[in-house]
């Protein structure tokens, strides 16, 4: 669409006269936003951008593969994967407060991202997947007071960088037109919306690498069964959440005492208001046949079928 080569061309030219012969720093969440920024300046000014990848272990199955395998592949850039895992967890332990949660998740986040980018030697910018609505919002304090939000992106206030926010004019839908226009992925242009602190806040109550297991896998095969199901494109966002609920199952002659898993499936158009999606039940009954099957330590499955308000989207 010519619209959007031209906004494309145009970016380059001002991206390339502004920046010059400097270098450029981004930090990549896997997400739509930073992805789109990462692709368009590689065209604008390849080996001069550096991406930092922080992977805190909270994302979901294959996620972080994917990011490196198509942007680092792909698309060519130089990104830089900090696995952080254990320090997210070690900072994690024991904490059950879901605000506690995301502040911690949010500090680390920036602290490892910090550590990374004060290894590198002279770079004059950073690039960040600001978007129009960002820009409004910042400055009001309507944004989020019922659930701190974090993302990627907050700046490191002791780094004196120049900022680069090539997409501060567009709507979120403008920027997946331009990321296909960039010929990125349909998956990654269409990705579902997915919080900072990922799976974080899908684990009821403390964190451990075993529950992680649980959510990521069980979150797997509910995707793939609704990819199966030819319903990606229906329902608006679609997760598992590992409830702190044990209950008593029967498996063989044995009886067991294990966990529910939650699945959260919801229609929405902005997620601030939201309905929960009227799957098929042959779709229902195949997931949790198959979560309890192939999923450790749950013999419950049950479908969340509030609207928000009053729920959330996320159960944390
Ligand atoms: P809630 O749970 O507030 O979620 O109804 C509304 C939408 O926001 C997403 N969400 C987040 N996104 N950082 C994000 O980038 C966060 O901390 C965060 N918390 C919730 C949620 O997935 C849903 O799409």
């Amino acid at each position: 669409n010519w619209k959007m080569e031209s906004f494309i061309e145009e970016q380059i030219q001002i991206i390339r006269e502004e920046v010059g012969d400097k270098k450029v720093l981004l930090g990549l969440s896997g997400g739509v936003d930073s992805s789109v920024v990462g692709v368009l300046l590689q065209r604008a000014i390849g080996d001069q951008l550096t991406s930092i990848f922080v992977d805190h272990g909270l994302l979901r199955k294959n996620e972080a593969d994917a990011v490196m395998e198509s942007l680092g592949g792909k698309f060519g850039l130089n990104i830089i994967k900090v696995d952080a895992q254990e320090r997210f967890l070690t900072k994690l332990s024991g904490v059950t407060d879901p605000e506690k949660k995301r502040k911690i998740i949010g500090n680390e986040f920036i602290q490892v991202f910090n550590d990374e980018a004060q290894k590198l030697d002279g770079i004059d910018y950073l690039a960040q997947g600001t978007l129009y609505t960002d820009v409004i919002e910042s400055g009001t304090d309507t944004a989020q007071t019922i659930k701190s939000h974090h993302n990627v992106g907050g700046l490191p206030e002791d780094m004196h960088f120049k900022l680069i926010e090539p997409l501060n004019k567009l709507f979120k839908d403008e920027v997946r037109e331009l990321g296909e226009a960039l010929g990125m992925p349909h998956e990654l242009v269409w990705r579902q919306p997915f919080p900072g602190p990922g799976l974080g806040i899908r684990i009821l109550g403390d964190i451990t690498e075993d529950k992680l297991e649980i959510v990521r896998e069980s979150d797997a095969i509910l995707r793939e069964e609704i990819a199966n199901a030819g319903l990606e494109g229906d329902v608006w966002q679609y997760f598992t959440v590992l409830t702190g609920v044990r209950s008593v199952g029967v498996m063989g002659d044995y009886r067991t005492y294990d966990y529910t898993i939650a699945i959260r499936a919801i229609t929405s158009v902005d997620g601030m208001t939201a309905d929960f999606a009227r799957l098929p039940w042959e779709l229902l009954q195949k997931i949790s046949a198959r979560i309890v099957n192939e999923v450790g330590h749950i013999n419950r499955v049950v479908y969340d079928i509030t609207a928000k308000p009053p729920a959330t989207v996320e159960w944390e």
